[in-house]
């Protein structure tokens, strides 16, 4: 079975057949799936998911585009959810320094904020970091490292800041970009990180695997992604799977 660590099925590109796709996710191989919050309305909708379909569990958290929209009754909001059975980890949250929709300060702040609830719910965390890298890691490394650990999602950094995260203690989530023909960086990362580390990803509907690359993405591409990951570690397919599975139940550990 495989298990989608990063989705967002709440996104209004699965307007029109939401149920129908969600409908095939188990037969197709597809065993669970954790819809991420982004947003205040995508919290709720991650939530409702998470109570209609058993293979679903979500994640509670504001991306740091949308951080501006928190306060502190927000926040209780999100403290309170983080205690529901369903509710597996805290993302996604971090920085983003490319769309730079919110100050540097308030990016960071919200971050931390939302790292102490990580720590004081006891769930892991699903860190979103672009064109941050330095920033990421030193307030992972200061307020988190070697408290409830987690995934760096959709990872874009060097194989060498991969393995920083991983001795200090989180998985590296992998999506379609490892598939894409210029995505160096990415293939060394699936080289260089420990299989044992690494969790797959769809961050659907966004970064559909080759050769569905641009089109809308979902959890039943994920086998294209096992399939390269296991082409540049010289393994089957069959152990990237199991691999990654276990990976997944080992630090989302309320699943
Ligand atoms: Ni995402």
């Amino acid at each position: 079975m495989i298990f989608d660590t990063h989705a967002h099925y709440d996104d209004e590109a699965f307007e029109e057949d939401r149920e129908e796709l969600l409908a095939k996710m188990v037969s197709a191989g597809i065993g669970g799936i954790v819809n991420v919050g982004a947003s205040v309305r995508g919290i709720r909708a991650s939530q409702e998911l998470s109570e209609q379909y058993p293979f679903v569990w979500a994640a509670v958290g504001v991306h740091p585009d949308e951080v501006g929209s928190l306060n502190e009754e927000t926040l209780q909001w999100m403290y309170e959810l983080c205690r529901k059975p369903k509710t597996v980890a805290v993302g996604e949250i971090g920085l983003d320094y490319y769309w730079d929709k919110e100050s540097h300060e308030l990016q960071k702040e919200w971050f931390i904020r939302q790292l102490k609830m990580a720590k004081e719910t006891d769930l892991p965390v699903n860190i979103h970091s672009r064109d941050a890298a330095q920033d990421t890691f030193d307030i992972m490394k200061e307020y988190h490292a070697g408290t409830t650990g987690g995934i760096i999602h959709c990872f874009s950094s060097s194989a060498q800041m991969a393995l920083e995260y991983v001795k200090i203690g989180y998985y590296i989530g992998i999506g379609g970009v490892v598939t894409f023909k210029n995505a160096r960086v990415m293939k060394e990362v699936a080289a260089a990180v420990p299989l044992d580390r690494i969790v797959v990803e769809t961050d659907c509907p966004y970064l559909a695997p080759v050769p569905n690359r641009g089109k809308r993405n979902s959890s039943l591409y994920l086998p294209l992604v096992i399939e390269e990951i296991a082409r540049i570690k010289d393994l089957s397919a069959q152990e990237v799977e199991k691999a990654t599975w276990e990976n997944a139940h080992r630090i989302y550990r309320k699943l």
